[in-house]
């Protein structure tokens, strides 16, 4: 593991693994783990889903034995990174594709999860779910969740923080709207300020497609209007980078496989 901070970005923890299933693995463990801790610590475990396709694989382990039995389901507030403006039940939906492979096979109760309404207007269901997010963290200046769990698009984007998009110079606000010009369409968001006050943040990507953007963002220049990757960097919490060998090929700060 390679801890050691660098030019563009503070410390990070950067995890190898053999292949996507090592990785996948390696992610729903500790996914787990923090949820454990996190129960016994606070009574909770707050957690925002990521989206695309890289994380179902997590979430189906996380779905049957061992680990579904280590998760304290009726602590778990479930929320989500980003959504599509589709409905729940579209092909697209980030929400449909977790309820699919994670939500309907474990005992969180319904009301624990909190979905991104992606039917309708995007900035009204920004708003929506920042107020859901507020109510949840009351008091609190910015949303603390326990996970983050992330992903990095071949563009450099994550959650829905799109290259050169408006929502990147947000500020303030912990949800966003976020019209994407390589979309032509809209998606709502967490803000890289929300993510940047969690606990703990967990990038997982893996494959061949992703080495050439994984190397630029923690080895090459910072530039997050090209790279939003590079916009996450927990003020306190922790950063963690779980990646397969092939998407770790043309990284120079190698640590060895775990
Ligand atoms: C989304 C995700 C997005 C995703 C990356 C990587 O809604 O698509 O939030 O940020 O994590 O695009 O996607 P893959 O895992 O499919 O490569």
């Amino acid at each position: 593991m390679s801890d050691a901070p660098h030019p563009t970005a503070d410390a990070y923890t950067l995890r190898v693994f053999r292949d996507p299933e090592e990785t996948a693995r390696a992610a729903a463990e500790n996914f787990a783990r923090t949820a454990r801790l996190s129960s016994t610590a606070s009574g909770r475990f707050s957690v925002a889903l990521s989206g695309g396709s890289t994380p179902k694989r997590i979430y189906e382990l996380l779905s049957a034995a061992p680990l579904r039995d280590e998760v304290p389901w009726g602590a778990t507030h479930v929320f989500f990174g980003d959504e599509r403006c589709v409905p729940p039940d579209h092909a697209e939906s980030n929400y449909r594709m977790a309820a699919e492979t994670l939500l309907a096979r474990v005992p969180v109760p319904t009301e624990n999860v909190h979905r991104i309404r992606g039917e309708g207007d995007a900035v009204a269901n920004a708003s929506l779910y920042e107020d859901e997010l507020r109510a949840f963290f009351p008091g609190s200046t910015w949303p603390a969740f326990d996970l983050v769990m992330l992903g990095l698009g071949e563009d450099g984007h994550t959650a829905s923080l799109f290259p050169n998009s408006e929502v990147l110079t947000e500020r303030g606000a912990w949800a966003a709207a976020a019209w994407v010009e390589r979309l032509a369409a809209f998606r709502v968001t967490l803000t890289a300020e929300s993510v940047n006050h969690a606990r703990r943040v967990m990038f997982v990507v893996t494959g061949q497609g992703k080495s050439e953007v994984l190397r630029e963002v923690l080895e090459g220049e910072r530039d997050p209007a090209r790279l939003p990757a590079q916009l996450i960097r927990p003020a306190n919490g922790a950063l963690e980078w779980l990646v397969d060998e092939a998407a770790a090929a043309r990284l120079r700060n190698r640590p060895s496989r775990v």
